[in-house]
């Protein structure tokens, strides 16, 4: 359990607080004519676009709360976070008000001791589970990841990995190695030692029990048996995401993570919880391994931990600590003076505006809302959500699961004209609400959502 949880579900913070009888508000069918503009003239040299960005080419001007303004004036519902970043709304007075402060006072100092570094490691070691208290702070994701990684070799002078299929670290060489590398790589395919296996999907397991329930006693059994015949035996550890959130917001049985640590314990091998989507209360806690009382042996920490500044960290267990002074652990940006102030003013809002609490009861109605369009709606094969981490997933017949891309798409872009910015996923819709939306709002995209998926299945069914 955290050492410091907030309780009660709090109400949405005022300043946060959606206006819908004025959100979302469309003024012009977008991509407007700006927003058309601003992308051509964007797109002839910025190359490598999003899915995202290529299914909805809209120009932004300005975010606060969760509303994103267009350049064309139209006002947008944010059910994306960005991409899962700004977890807090945009703008958030307390974090932009921190950030601005240090712009003004110490940009950077490599990695020398700062005060605003010390009281962030001294709140991160008060408030993570365990014994968590070592860390080192980087820029991106793959950046921390990588040295997640790193810190794994070098603590247990063991070389092999292993992750699982539709796992998303990042896109540099180590994290694109354990992930869907498919997707991501242009040339050799994934670093030696890097290792694929399958984890429990609930919706789509690969194994189940007479009863028809997943059977996760099966996949520890087909781990241990790859361990043996498919490795040389020299394994660090297991990296993987908690829920994965580029594969579609797909989520473990309750009992494999604490059964994974035990298969890690019994091995002599680390884990590894890349939690760069899933923590600082997008899922409803700190770190979402919490649900499961399960205490990786290293933590990647990213997206909303700086709400939108470019702030990422790796948290070690007591044990693993030396080892970053093996890995010569200090980056260019990493741990700079407005990124600390960042991630320390986004960690004490989420405690002082009890946003855990809020986060989980988002998810929790959420959920209801979109078991009543799964009951509405045939096309909705599942739908999930922890805190404010949320997937529904379309199928073309529910029998035989298969996924329904077309229709993902639609869905994507028919909510995104009705003012709901979002993240598509192929037929996996993802949404990710900032976690200080008020409960209207979050219905109110949710209504969106529904009326989309509707249209949709009138039209291609
Ligand atoms: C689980 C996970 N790990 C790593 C990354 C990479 O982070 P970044 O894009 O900041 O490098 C992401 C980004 O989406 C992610 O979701």
């Amino acid at each position: 359990m955290t050492k410091a949880d907030s309780s009660a579900a709090s109400a949405a913070p005022d300043w946060a607080k959606v206006d819908l009888t004025q959100i979302p508000d469309i003024v012009t069918p977008p991509p407007g004519p700006a927003s058309q503009a601003c992308h051509a003239r964007c797109t002839k040299h910025f190359k490598g676009l999003s899915g995202q960005v290529k299914l909805f080419p809209v120009a932004f001007e300005s975010g606060r709360g969760c509303v994103l303004t267009d350049v064309d004036g139209n006002r947008y519902l944010d059910f994306s976070s960005g991409i899962y970043v700004a977890t807090l709304g945009h703008c958030h007075p307390k974090v932009s008000e921190a950030i601005a402060k240090y712009a003004n006072t110490l940009m950077n100092c490599h990695d020398f001791s700062t005060p605003i570094k010390t009281a962030l490691v001294e709140k991160l070691a008060a408030i993570l589970p365990g014994d968590l208290n070592g860390f080192q702070l980087y820029d991106s994701g793959a950046t921390a990841v990588e040295a997640g990684l790193r810190v794994m070799r070098a603590a247990t002078t063991h070389h092999e990995m292993i992750s699982c299929f539709y796992d998303y670290h990042g896109k540099t060489y180590g994290a694109v190695s354990l992930g869907h590398v498919r997707s991501f790589v242009y040339g050799p395919a994934r670093a030696p030692g890097c290792h694929m296996v399958p984890r429990p999907d609930v919706y789509r397991p690969l194994w189940t029990t007479d009863d028809g329930t997943i059977d996760t006693d099966k996949y520890i059994e087909f781990y241990d048996e790859y361990l043996d015949k498919a490795t040389v035996h020299d394994v660090a550890g297991f990296v993987l995401e908690p829920i994965q959130g580029w594969g579609g917001t797909i989520m473990p049985p309750d009992d494999f993570f604490p059964k994974l640590r035990a298969f890690c314990d019994d091995k002599g091998i680390l884990l590894m919880a890349d939690e760069v989507l899933t923590s600082w209360g997008r899922t409803g806690k700190w770190l979402c391994m919490e649900h499961w009382d399960v205490v990786p042996d290293i933590v990647i920490i990213g997206k909303g931990f700086g709400n939108g500044f470019p702030v990422t960290c790796v948290a070690v267990r007591e044990p693993y600590k030396e080892s970053f002074e093996s890995i010569s652990a200090s980056s260019s940006y990493g741990g700079n003076p407005m990124a600390c102030a960042a991630a320390l003013a986004s960690t004490e809002v989420i405690e002082q505006e009890g946003l855990l609490a809020r986060s989980a009861h988002l998810g929790e109605i959420a959920l209801k809302r979109m078991e009543k369009m799964k009951s509405e709606h045939p096309i909705v094969g599942d739908v999930r959500a922890k805190g404010c981490l949320m997937g529904i997933e379309l199928v073309k017949d529910r029998a035989t699961k298969e996924p329904f891309d077309e229709a993902g798409k639609m869905v994507y872009q028919k909510a995104f004209q009705k003012g709901l910015a979002w993240i598509p996923a192929g037929h996996i819709l993802r949404m990710s609400p900032p976690i200080v939306m008020d409960d209207d709002a979050l219905m109110k995209g949710l209504d969106i959502i529904d009326e989309a998926i509707g249209e949709t299945a009138r039209e291609l069914c």
